[in-house]
């Protein structure tokens, strides 16, 4: 297969290209049995009638009738299917910082709208695709830490090269647009800006030196020729979502790390590469330049990226600490909260098709006021296990349980969950946690595979509750209370938030669940954040070309969930192709920054390329929004 059709690919697209599922599996006899096939509008389809018997019971008793959207602080917006941004009437927007926008005066005009951003210039800019980010306040001054997620190739080389590199300095070029940006911003007469040449800006990319802590650290699992001893490791890469710790530094989660390894000889021996996707010809062919991503010449390298990241934006000189008791797998996101217990519980999502949601949970207790940065090396991980009563547990990965060491175990975390028996999931994404009750949301995007093929370990993905409908177009959002009101109990009760679903052409479980309307409709949520109210904020990453099965969804959006009442309204849409993810409030709360990822046409420039973009929106009356 040609580099360029590659990085046409979706991530899960591209992992299934390199490595095919089978296509029928020794479930496929129970899940036929299950099934009932009917044609719909749209083309035939088969659901599981699990899908049925699921989808109306499992639903919170609490989620309003089909009504459109009241008592939310704004009028919902309707759908989109232009190149702007819209937000609700007495809302404004603006950008905040644009791709290749100048961190440092010395970047000012590095940006080219028909060339992009020079290699020498490309560690001193905003980078591409936005991603998960966090404000911090540090010395009375608002900081963000933010992710970019990957760079487009077809946009950032030049045209010749069809999106594939041609020399080291082009793969330079596109190592040092992704990673994390820190940067100040302030609000002047124009709103929010970047405070260009501030002491904190700080650019962190797949160069940057970072230590390994915890279990694995060390390993021979680790080792490799530049790195002798296993602790010292180049890069981030993949930064997708994002977590805040209790002390106050950032956590930047490595999803698809796996794509920019490949093999130019013999592959290496081991189970792991095939589960994680790993071997052939990298997403990027950086292997061919760059022999740290050769896994025919360092079969370890990929053992030092899949993890959470931990980076202290109020001490520019911090080395980042990658933290291996956290697992290792397509990170989405890294949710911390402190369970009653005073244990520090990280709840993870590994977005990969039938792959798994996990927890770690710390053996030490956090004390406020302290930096609780060396509770993240020594704790116990869980995955979870959706029951179909509703109820569900969380079981611990140990050598014991597992029949893996414990290094093993963090750098095959995948392995570890198939073999306790994990419950399979629709691509989890984002994990939030409610901060006004015990309870936390996972975002559990899309899964054309449910019922269909298993996954990349072979592991059932039949129908389950709560993941109910076979080839989920849609997505679901399911959300848990922990026993006791303890993050760190082991058992909890849980139920749909929404299943997502069009109910103007389904009149089964593809329509959605009852608090989806003709005025709300949406597919694929993904990220998600909590107000201080407690209300959901949910963004989607999903079909934008409104047609088929998507036909009234129109643009890519963010929406407000009530979680008392169920109810869901439309708050803005993000250019046609862009996704919308990331998503911090002002120290103020008055001011939402959200980020549009991969946008279409030439927004926001309206001419040149188009560039991803963090938007600052606020009410015009001035009153908080977060
Ligand atoms: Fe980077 Fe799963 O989104
Ligand atoms: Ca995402
Ligand atoms: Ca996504």
């Amino acid at each position: 297969m040609a580099d360029k059709t590659l990085i046409d690919l979706s991530w899960d697209d591209f992992d299934e290209a390199r490595d095919p599922r089978p296509t029928s599996n020794q479930f496929d006899a129970v899940v036929e049995r299950a099934v009932s096939r009917r044609g719909f509008l749209g083309g035939a389809l088969a659901f599981g009638s699990a899908a049925t018997v699921f989808g109306a019971g499992l639903m919170s008793s609490t989620t309003a009738a089909r009504a459109e959207g009241a008592g939310f602080a704004f009028k919902p917006i309707d759908i989109a299917t232009d190149h702007a941004i819209h937000v609700p009437e007495g809302y404004a927007h603006k950008v905040l910082v644009r791709w290749g926008d100048a961190l440092w005066s010395e970047a000012d005009g590095a940006y080219d709208p028909e060339t992009g951003v020079s290699v020498e210039m490309s560690d001193k800019v905003f980078g591409e695709n936005t991603d998960g980010m966090e404000l911090f306040e540090v010395d009375g001054k608002q900081l963000i830490a933010v992710n970019s997620e990957y760079v487009n190739p077809k946009i950032n080389l030049p045209a010749a090269s069809e999106g594939v590199p041609q020399t080291a300095d082009e793969v330079r070029l596109l190592k040092n647009l992704q990673g994390v940006t820190v940067m100040e911003i302030a609000e002047g007469e124009n709103g929010f800006e970047v405070v260009k040449d501030s002491p904190y800006n700080r650019r962190i990319t797949h160069e940057t030196v970072m230590e390994l802590q915890g279990p694995l650290a060390g390993h021979a699992l680790v080792q490799t020729n530049a790195d002798p001893e296993g602790r010292t490791v180049k890069g981030t890469m993949n930064n997708c979502g994002s977590g805040k710790t209790l002390w106050d530094t950032y956590l930047t989660c490595e999803e698809n790390f796996n794509g920019y390894f490949g093999a130019t000889g013999e592959m290496p021996e081991g189970e792991g590469y095939k589960r994680y996707g790993i071997g052939g010809e990298g997403r990027y062919a950086y292997e061919k330049f760059d022999t740290r991503y050769d896994i025919s010449a360092e079969p370890n390298e990929p053992h030092r990226h899949g993890f959470v990241t931990e980076i202290d934006p109020a001490n520019p000189g911090s080395t980042p600490i990658k933290r291996t008791a956290l697992g290792r797998f397509k990170h989405e996101n890294a949710e911390m909260v402190q369970a009653s217990d005073g244990r520090i519980v990280v709840y993870m999502g590994d977005d990969e098709r039938g792959e798994y949601l996990y927890r770690f949970v710390s053996n030490g207790v956090w004390e406020e006021g302290t930096n609780g940065g060396d509770l993240l090396n020594d704790g116990t991980l869980y995955v979870a296990k959706f029951s179909d009563d509703q109820t569900g547990e969380w079981l611990p990965l140990t050598p014991a349980t597992t029949g893996m060491e414990l290094a093993e175990i963090l750098a095959f975390t995948r392995m570890a969950a198939s073999a306790v028996g994990g419950t399979t999931m629709d691509r989890p994404e984002w994990v939030a946690a409610n901060p006004t009750k015990v309870e936390a949301y996972v975002a559990l995007t899309n899964n054309k595979n449910r019922g269909v093929k298993p996954n990349a370990g072979g592991d059932d993905t039949s129908v389950n509750a709560v993941n109910p409908r076979e080839t989920n177009k849609f997505g679901q959002i399911a959300r848990w209370t922990p026993n006791g009101g303890n993050h760190a109990a082991d058992g909890f009760a849980w139920d749909l938030y929404v299943m997502a679903g069009n109910p103007t052409i389904y009149d089964n479980a593809y329509a959605g669940s009852d608090n989806v309307n003709a005025g709300n409709m949406f597919n694929s949520p993904d990220g998600m954040a909590f107000s201080s109210d407690g209300m959901l904020w949910i963004q989607t990453d999903g079909d934008y070309k409104n047609e088929g099965d998507f036909v009234g969804m129109g643009n890519n959006q963010m929406l407000v969930g009530n979680t008392d009442t169920g109810e869901i309204a439309r708050f803005m849409t993000v250019p046609n192709g862009a996704e919308v993810t990331g998503l911090c409030w002002s120290a103020d709360r008055k001011v939402a920054f959200v980020g549009v990822q991969h946008p279409g046409g030439q927004w926001p420039d309206n001419a040149g390329k188009p560039r991803s973009s963090i938007v600052a929106v606020w009410r015009e009356d001035g009153a908080v929004i977060g």
